[in-house]
C-alpha cells in the first residue's frame, strides 16, 4: 500500500519508520516532510494546512492510504476532504478533531458527562474575566479557547499577572481567534501523564504511557516549549491507575463523542495529571504527541499499518497492539535560544543511529545534499533499553555524537521519572 504522511515534524519521522517497517507499506510520501524525512520518505513540498493541495497529490500519487497527525490539518477538516475524494484515512474527522480545536467544547464534554477534569469558568468578554479574576485564587490557569501551538495556557501568580493574560489574549489576540473565548482554569498539582491511545470509536487501546519535559531548561525552569524530551514509560502510571484511568475517563470520553454525534477514530491522547483526588484531564489531543510519540513508537512491536486500518475500518481489538517490555528515552536537540529567538542554517553531522536507536528529525532541511537546521527543535535522539536507565544513558550517549552550531539540550531529560523509580 502506498501511503501519504502529512506532516513534516520529528512526530511524523517516527511515525514513517514505524510504517516502513510494516508488511504491507509500499511507498511512503511526506507532505511536506523535511530534511532528515527525505532518507525514509519522498518528501513533497505542499505544506501540511494546504487541505486542497494533500488531497491533489494524494490523487495524483494514487495512494492507498493516509495518515494526518498535526492539529491544524485535522481541525481544518484535511481528514474529511481526503475520504470525500476517496482516499481511506487514519485520523479524526473536523468535528471530532474539536476535542482539541475548542478547550471549551472539551471543557463542557467532560463536564456534561462527569470526566474528571479541573473546574474551570469560560468568559467571552473580558472585564467579566478580570471582574471574575480578582476574587479567584491564585496560581491559577488561564487558557485560550482555540489552538494556539501549546502557547495557549499560562499559569498566573498574581491578579496583575492575570489581567495582563487575558488583556494579551483577548484584546491584543497574540493568539488570534484562538482568544476570543478563555478559560479560566483550578490550577492542579502532581505528577503529569500522556497517554496516546488508538481508538475506533468503539474499543480504545492505550499505548505505553509516557512522560514529557515541557519546559526549556533543567529542572523544569524556563519558557515552555514544543517539548524537550520525553521518557516512557511513565512510571507514575502505575497498572492501578491505568485502570481507573480506562473507567473512569478513556471509556467515558469515546462514549461521550460518540453521543454528541462526534465519533472519535484515530490517536486519542489524553494529557493528565495525577492528583490526590484521582486522575484529572488535563487537556485531549486529536493526534499523537510531539515528543511522545518518539518514544511510544519505537517500543511498539506490533505493526502500526495493521492497527491504523483496523482504526479506520473499525476492527480494532486489543491484542492488535503490543508493545516491548523496556523503556524509551527521547533527547530534543534544540537551536540555542529556543522557544523564543534562534538562528538556523548551521550544518549537521551525525552518526547513522545504532541498534535500538532512532534519530528522529524535525527542524531540518537539506540544502545541495547537505542536511542543515531550519527550526527551533532540530531531532531527538532516541534510544530503546531494557530499562529507563539504560535508555537515558544511551539516548545521551547517542545526542553527544551529533552536532551543529548553537545546539542546545536540557542535561536531565528521564530523571524526574528515575527518581519516581527509586521512590523518592
Ligand atoms: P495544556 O496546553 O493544556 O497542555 O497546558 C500546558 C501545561 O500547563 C500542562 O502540561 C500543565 O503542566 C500546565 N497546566 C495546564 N492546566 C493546568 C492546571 N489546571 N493546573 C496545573 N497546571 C496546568
Ligand atoms: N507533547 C505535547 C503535545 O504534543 O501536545
Amino acid at each position: 500500500m502506498d501511503i501519504l504522511v502529512v506532516g513534516g515534524g520529528g512526530r511524523e519521522h517516527a511515525v514513517i519508520k514505524a510504517l516502513k517497517k510494516s508488511r504491507r507499506a509500499g511507498k511512503i510520501y511526506a507532505l511536506p516532510g523535511n530534511g532528515g524525512i527525505a532518507k525514509d520518505a519522498e518528501c513533497i513540498p505542499v505544506k501540511a494546512t494546504d487541505i486542497a493541495g494533500i488531497v491533489r497529490t494524494a490523487r495524483e500519487k494514487k495512494v492507498d492510504f493516509a495518515v494526518v497527525t498535526p492539529d491544524d490539518p485535522l481541525c481544518m477538516g484535511c481528514v474529511d476532504a481526503l475520504e470525500e475524494a476517496g482516499v481511506p484515512c487514519f485520523g479524526p474527522t473536523k468535528n471530532a478533531a474539536v476535542i482539541e480545536g475548542s478547550k471549551v467544547f472539551s471543557k463542557q464534554l467532560m463536564k456534561k458527562y462527569g470526566i474528571p477534569t479541573a473546574a474551570s469558568e469560560t468568559f467571552s468578554d473580558p472585564d467579566a474575566a478580570i471582574a471574575y479574576l480578582k476574587t479567584a485564587s491564585y496560581p491559577t490557569v488561564i487558557k485560550a479557547d482555540g489552538l494556539a501551538l501549546g502557547k495557549g495556557a499560562v499559569i498566573v501568580n498574581t491578579f496583575d499577572e492575570a489581567q495582563k493574560t487575558v488583556r494579551e489574549m483577548m484584546v491584543d489576540k497574540v493568539f488570534g481567534a484562538s482568544g476570543e473565548h478563555i478559560l479560566v482554569e483550578e490550577f492542579l498539582t502532581g505528577p503529569e501523564v500522556s497517554v496516546l491511545s488508538f481508538t475506533d470509536g468503539k474499543t480504545v487501546v492505550p499505548m505505553v504511557s509516557s512522560m514529557d519535559h515541557k519546559r526549556a531548561k533543567d529542572g523544569d525552569e524556563g519558557l515552555n516549549t514544543g517539548g524537550m524530551g520525553t521518557v516512557a514509560p511513565n512510571p507514575y502510571y502505575t497498572k492501578e491507575v491505568a485502570e481507573l484511568c480506562m473507567e473512569k475517563i478513556f471509556l467515558p470520553t469515546v462514549r461521550a463523542m460518540n453521543a454528541e454525534g462526534r465519533t472519535f477514530k484515530g490517536c486519542l491522547y489524553f494529557g493528565l495529571m495525577l492528583t490526590k483526588d484521582g486522575p484529572k484531564v488535563i487537556e485531549y489531543n486529536c493526534r499523537f504527541g510531539d515528543p511522545e510519540t518518539q518514544v511510544v513508537l519505537p517500543l511498539l512491536m506490533s505493526d502500526l499499518l495493521e492497527i491504523m486500518l483496523a482504526v479506520r475500518g473499525g476492527t480494532l481489538n486489543a491484542d492488535m497492539v503490543r508493545f516491548k517490555p523496556g523503556a524509551a528515552c527521547c533527547v530534543v536537540l534544540a537551536s540555542e535560544g529556543y522557544p523564543k529567538h534562534y538562528e538556523t542554517g548551521f550544518p549537521i553531522t551525525m552518526p547513522e543511529a545504532g541498534a535500538n536507536e532512532d534519530i528522529f528529525v524535525a527542524g531540518a532541511k537539506l540544502e545541495d545534499g547537505v542536511l542543515k537546521t531550519s527550526g527551533g527543535r532540530v531531532l531527538g535522539a532516541v534510544a530503546t533499553a531494557d530499562t529507563l536507565q539504560g535508555a537515558v544513558a544511551q539516548a545521551y550517549a547517542l545526542a553527544e555524537k551529533i552536532h551543529f552550531e548553537n545546539a542546545y539540550m536540557r542535561r536531565d531529560i528521564g530523571r524526574r521519572a528515575l527518581m519516581a523509580l527509586k521512590g523518592e
